[in-house]
């Protein structure tokens, strides 16, 4: 029996499967200490939201590998023990090699992506179909990805999006095996998602080059990467407590709301959750000078962690009360 399995996590399968028909998406959030971790399972407990818990490769290094696996794997059992469980995967994201989500299987994840976006599309084809081969004989779920995101994807860095053509699709996915496709129609990582002049609005998601995909591809799983809102009022607390955060702006929860309602069965979300960690431990630092206990400023910024994802579970994916 592959290894997630027995940890109590599962694949990505069924997920998007119910994803799918109820016309929601799966949130996942990236962690990398133990207070993400908390907040994120605590508040998918408490919402009864299904969930993808993600570890980057940087995660990976900062926290040590072998710590991240077993604090996920302590999760795992916390959900497992509760009242109402939920079902949980653990995903590599943005894989960028087969030995990176070799590894990661072998460590117990139930699903990975691998990242060839920047890659000319047939390379990007072979090194998916290689990682599907291995993963399925695990009956692990592989997340491959087309089109490039504005910002730092891999350590490439793209001063402008190249939106996935949905002539590509039908063919990248029947090459590869690929479970799910992460496409590029105007999201991108980070905080500032767009260079705003002064008046100007957010650009909307090109929902057209969505809309033509599900066509090629009907009823297959789609994810969104660089889903974060960068919500202003966090942004509002760090730069008042002395961070320096001007212009950063994100995707509209709106727009990110109509995504989970349509084949986008997975929205990605790192940036909000460090916002929320860095302005409310800005503020506490900055209210309570005295104080030297981390856990005075990192409790409260778990607290303010864990209603966020409520929220978004709520009202953004969708994803509350789905299990
Ligand atoms: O898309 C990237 C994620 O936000 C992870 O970022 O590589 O800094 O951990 P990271
Ligand atoms: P954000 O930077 O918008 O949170 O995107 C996170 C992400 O795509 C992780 O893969
Ligand atoms: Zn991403």
């Amino acid at each position: 029996m592959s290894l997630y399995k027995k940890l109590g996590f599962v694949n990505t399968r069924e997920m998007f499967k119910k994803a799918m028909e109820g016309g929601y998406a799966i949130p996942a959030y990236n962690f990398n200490n133990m207070e993400q971790l908390q907040s994120i399972i605590f508040g998918c407990l408490e919402s009864g939201s299904p969930l993808i818990l993600q570890v980057s490769k940087g995660a990976r290094d900062y926290a040590n590998q072998i710590l991240l696996r077993y604090m996920a794997e302590g999760a795992m059992a916390i959900v497992n023990s509760h009242k109402h469980p939920v079902p949980v995967a653990l995903h590599l994201d943005h894989g960028d090699s087969y030995e990176l989500c070799v590894s990661c299987i072998e460590s117990g994840f139930s699903s990975v992506m691998i990242d060839g976006s920047h890659l000319p599309f047939e390379e990007n084809i072979a090194l998916t179909k290689k990682v599907v081969d291995y993963a399925h004989n695990h009956d692990v779920t592989v997340e491959g990805e087309l089109g490039v995101l504005a910002g730092i994807e891999e350590h490439v860095k793209s001063e402008k999006s190249h939106y996935t053509d949905p002539d590509d699709v039908e063919e990248f996915v029947g090459k590869t095996g690929v479970d799910s496709l992460a496409i590029s129609i105007g999201t991108s990582h980070g905080a500032y998602k767009f260079k705003l002049k002064p008046g100007e609005k957010i650009p909307d998601l090109r929902f057209d080059i969505l809309d033509e995909i599900e066509k090629r591809i009907p009823g297959f799983p789609i994810v969104l990467h660089g889903s974060s809102s960068v919500l202003p009022e966090y942004v509002k607390i760090i730069n008042e407590n002395g961070g320096k955060m001007e212009g950063a702006v994100g995707i509209p929860e709106e727009q990110l709301r109509k995504a989970a309602k349509s084949a986008v069965c997975k929205i990605n979300i790192d940036s909000d959750g460090r916002l929320v960690m860095t302005a409310i431990v800005r503020r506490e630092l900055k209210n309570n000078p005295g104080n030297f206990d981390p856990r005075k400023f990192l409790g409260p910024a778990r607290e303010e962690l864990k209603k966020m994802i409520m929220r978004k579970n709520k009202d953004v994916l969708g994803s509350a009360e789905r299990v």
